[in-house]
């Protein structure tokens, strides 16, 4: 899996997002509740552009004339046919065994460690004994 390091986290203000393309694709990447979620910027339905999409609560209801919300701005509504979506995952809460918004893990790091990076190259001991430069693998 490749890594893409695609915006700081000041570029999508809380409850927007932003749409990247990362190889070939458009990703949008939503930012709720302190959280950041990418997922494929198509519809499964027919095409949509998920960046129109409203930001939603989960909403249930244990009784009739009561209804609770949870989850607020968590799920997806698209903006043409009202097809709903959970952004953690990109299930479907219209079919969820068959329909599923392709979804991509995101993370979070400092500046710092991105500059660091993983790249360490192999090192060896070096020392001079009169002239000749001696390198131990
Ligand atoms: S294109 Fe998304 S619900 Fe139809």
């Amino acid at each position: 899996m490749t890594r893409h390091i695609v915006a700081r986290t000041s570029d999508i203000p809380p409850g927007g997002n932003k749409v990247f393309g990362v190889d070939g694709r458009d990703i949008v990447v939503f930012h709720v509740n302190g959280e950041f979620f990418a997922l494929l910027n198509r519809c499964p339905h027919a095409g949509a552009p998920l960046e129109k999409a409203a930001c939603v609560a989960r909403l249930t209801s244990p009784e009739p004339g009561v209804y609770e919300r949870s989850r607020v701005g968590e799920l997806l509504r698209c903006a043409w046919h009202g097809w709903e979506f959970d952004m953690r995952n990109g299930q479907s809460w219209f079919d969820p065994k068959r329909v599923k918004i392709r979804s991509y893990p995101v993370s979070v790091e400092s500046g710092e460690v991105l500059q660091k990076g993983p790249y360490v190259a192999e090192t060896f001991p070096v020392h001079v004994e009169d002239s000749y430069v001696i390198i131990e693998t």
